[in-house]
This record gives structure tokens, sequence and C-alpha cells, in this order.
């Protein structure tokens, strides 16, 4: 018997079969052959929320969730932060590899040249209400990019696709300052290509009327730090709709887009602005054990707690904590603090936490920073989307230059109504659900 195998007995025909096992996974396609007569479908797996299930081969973000390593292709999270730019290590997440000096100055040379936005995309913006969400606005903006670029279709193009790739990275920061000064009701301030990436998304968010805009290096560094702990996380749920939505050859302005509403969601890049709102909720230290015994009774759940691949510290997290430290140098400590390593120390001791591995995550101190940096709670997400920006791209890429990939298109377990009669509209009765 080969040793890469399982074998499955199906007792209700007491049929045995050998499966490969393969990278740790049975595939699923391999269940088909498993049924009780010629009439049956066969098995499949059933896995909501895909708390099991690999959905791809990939070689761009690697996790291990017990013991709270990240690595983009190979280099650990907390090296990178240290030593690299974000652009640099978009350059790695894109590309494979770190790039020489040559590579990366001519790399930031083609994103600092793609930062503006044509003139009907800042009218578009113009259009939005005085207090729409920046999360809202950045998703629809990017969206509409793709009436801007309409050869952006042609996704069988690899230079093409290259092209469109920098635009969206060069862009999105200059949409998310967009749409902070809408939400601030100050005008909108154009790029500025003799600025590095952190430095001109400051000067687009910040610069009032001195004739040019100077950046605090050390927030301008923490910005930088920041957009590489974020930059991607394999298949998470934004990942995920990158990947679904690309897959039916969607071009990559409306696939982005995609991805970006799925990272608004509270339980994914949402969180951050949920947990400054908590602790806004929480007011004090001295009131942080009631409201953790509300969450344990089971009445909400802890923001920026908890995560579905780290069963251990999220080391995002680490580096993030070391880098509020030194913003709040520049900018005075954020009391908001307090109160979140008070939450941190309870909830580490406490063992409703403990059983159920939950520590702080990417977002737990990521919006104290922020809101420490001067941006409101509505646009902490809308910083998570510009890095994510580029694992997101780097995933697209990687699934439609990946052989074995089609368009998504997952199965179900049917729990309807076999067939029914057609009922004639006087013998109807009314539907409960729809009162
Ligand atoms: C991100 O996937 C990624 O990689 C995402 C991300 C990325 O970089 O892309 O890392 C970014 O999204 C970080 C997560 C941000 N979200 C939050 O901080 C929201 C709060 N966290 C939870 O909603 C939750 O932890 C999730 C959504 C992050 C993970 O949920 P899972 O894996 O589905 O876990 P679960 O809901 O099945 O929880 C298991 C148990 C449950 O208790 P029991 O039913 O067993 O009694 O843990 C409990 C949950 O109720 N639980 C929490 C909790 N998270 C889980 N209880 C209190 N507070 C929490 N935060």
């Amino acid at each position: 018997m080969a040793q890469d195998t399982l074998t499955i007995t199906d007792n209700r025909t007491k049929q045995t079969y050998n499966l490969p096992i393969e990278h740790g996974t049975i595939r699923a396609m391999d269940l088909r052959q498993i049924k009780t007569g010629p009439e049956d479908f066969g098995l499949m797996t059933y896995d909501p929320a895909f708390m099991n299930t690999a959905s791809c081969r990939s070689s761009i973000t690697f996790i291990d969730g017990d013991r709270g390593i990240l690595r983009y292709r190979g280099y650990p999270i907390e090296v990178l932060a240290e030593h690299s730019t974000f652009l640099e290590v978009a350059y790695l997440l894109l590309f494979g590899d770190l790039p020489t000096e040559h590579e990366l100055k001519d790399w930031v040379g083609e994103i600092t040249h793609h930062t503006m936005l044509h003139e009907t995309t800042k009218k578009f913006m113009e259009g939005f209400r005085y207090n729409a969400h920046p999360m809202a606005m950045l998703v629809s903006t990017v969206a509409a990019l793709s009436t801007v670029y309409p050869e952006a279709k042609d996704i069988h193009d690899p230079a093409n696709r290259l092209h469109q790739i920098k635009r969206l990275i060069a862009k999105i920061p200059s949409i998310a300052a967009f749409a902070y000064r809408h939400s601030v009701g100050f005008p909108y301030v154009y790029p500025d290509n003799d600025l590095s990436y952190a430095e001109n998304f400051m000067n687009m968010l910040w610069k009032m009327v001195e004739p040019k805009y100077v950046a605090n290096p050390v927030l301008a560094r923490a910005l930088d730090i920041l957009f590489i702990l974020h930059a991607d996380h394999e298949q998470n749920c934004s990942a995920n709709a990158m990947r679904c939505v690309g897959s039916s050859h969607a071009d990559p302005y409306l696939t982005t887009a995609a991805a970006a509403a799925a990272l608004s969601g509270p339980l994914h890049g949402g969180a951050n602005e949920e947990v400054l709102k908590m602790l806004d909720e929480i007011g004090s230290k001295e009131n942080v054990p009631a409201y953790i015994k509300k969450i344990k009774e089971g009445h909400g759940k802890l923001m920026g707690f908890g995560h579905r691949v780290y069963k251990n510290y999220d080391p995002r997290a680490k580096v993030i904590k070391w880098t509020a430290e030194r913003v709040f140098e520049v900018t005075g400590r954020n009391p908001k603090l307090d109160i979140a390593l008070e939450l941190e120390r309870i909830a580490l001791e406490d063992d409703y936490f403990i059983k159920r591995k939950l520590y702080p995550n990417v977002d737990f101190y990521s919006g104290i920073i922020y809101q420490a940096m001067g941006f409101r709670p509505e646009m902490f997400t809308v910083l998570f989307a510009i890095p994510r920006t580029v694992g997101w791209l780097a995933q697209w890429q990687e699934m439609l230059n990946d052989q074995e990939q089609k368009i998504a298109r997952p199965r179900q377990v049917w729990t309807g109504y076999e067939v029914r009669q057609f009922v004639p509209m006087g013998k109807r009765s009314p539907i409960a659900a729809a009162r």
C-alpha cells in the first residue's frame, strides 16, 4: 500500500477506496468516485466558511497560526518591517524576490508616476454626500476606475496586467486621501512626486496652505511599517473574494473593489474601527473587568481579538505595539492605549480567552496609532485597504497563472423542497416570513 494514501471504506457499499494524500490534503474531486450506485452523484465535502478547505496552491504568504509565524515569500514579517520599505515589499510579493537597488529605483519611479487620478474620477468623488463613509467611497471609486481604463479587461496580457497593477498600487492612496479630504470638507491635494509613497500619502491627507508639505519622518516610517504589516495575509476573506471574482476574468479594478468590499466587514478589516468604538465604550481601565464579563456572558465579541488562523499572538500585533510607542513620542500618548493594554493583560490571563486561543490580532493596536496620527475611525479600514491592494493583486495574478484554476463555482447541500405543484393565486396563503 503506497504510504501517502488515505484508505476509505464506504460502509454503505463495503467498497474501499485509496485516495492519494498530497501537501497534507486529499483532492475533493477524488471523493466523487465514492457512490452508492451509478445514479449517485458521488461524495462531496461540506465545509461552510471553508474552515478546513485549501482553495489554491500559493507561494506568496506563509502563516503558521500555532507558532505565530508570518512570512512573505519566505521572509519573516518582523525582518521586513525592520529593514524594508513598503514598495520594496510590494515588489517582493508581486515578483517573488527582493528587488536590486536598480530594480527598486525603477519600480518606485513607475509607481510614483501613476499617482494622479483622472479629473473625471475626482469629479465622481465630489458627488458623494458630505458624510459618505470613506471606505464606501474607496470601494466605489476603485470600481469606477474600470470605466477610465477599459483596456484593463484584457487580463490575459501580462504587460497590460502589470500596467493596471502599477496604476492600482499608485492610485489607491490618492483615492484614500481624496476620500478623507471629502469627509472633512477640505479641497483635494494632488500627489507630489518628490515624496516617498507614505510621505506623499500624508501630503495628500494633511497639506493645508503651505507651499510644500514636509512629512514627519517618524510618522512616515510608522505608516510605511504599518503598510508592510498589512500587505498580505494568504487566503483571508478579502483575498478569497479577489480570487473568486477574478476567476470570472473580471477586470482588476472591479475585482479589487470586490476584495475591498469584503475587507470592509467588521469581522475582517473593519475590526480596527470597531476596536476604537469598543475602547470608547469601555471609557477607562477601571471599566475593563465589567466589559470582559459582558463578553464572557456572550454579549458581543472582543474586537481586535481572535483569528481563524492565529491561535497564538499575531506577529503583526507585536510590531504594531512597538511602532505605537515610536508614534506616541511624536504625537503624545493615546490614553486609549492604557485601556487596550489592560484589556489585553486581563484577557490573556482569563481562561475563557485562553481556552478559545484568543489573542490580539493585527487590528487591536493599529487603530490606536491611526487615531494618534489624527485619523478618524472611519478611515482605519481605508488605511488597511491601501497596502492590502498589493496582496490582493499578488493573489489575483497567482490565480490567473495557475493552470489548475478555473471559474470558482462551489456546490451546495440541498435542504429545500422536492418538486412542488404550482399554486394558483387564489389558493395561496400569506408567507409568514415576509410579514
Ligand atoms: C483580520 O483571515 C485573516 O487573515 C484576516 C486578517 C488579515 O490580515 O487579512 O488577519 C485581518 O480580519 C483580523 C481579524 C479582525 N476581526 C476581529 O478582530 C473581530 C473579532 N474577532 C472575531 O470575530 C473572530 O475571532 C474572527 C472572525 C477573527 C475569527 O472567527 P472564527 O475563526 O470563525 O472563530 P469563531 O467565531 O468560530 O470563534 C471560536 C470561539 C467562539 O466561541 P464558542 O462558540 O466556541 O463559545 O471563540 C469565540 C467565538 O464566540 N470568539 C470570540 C472572539 N473571537 C472568537 N469571543 C470573544 N471575542 C472575540 N473576538
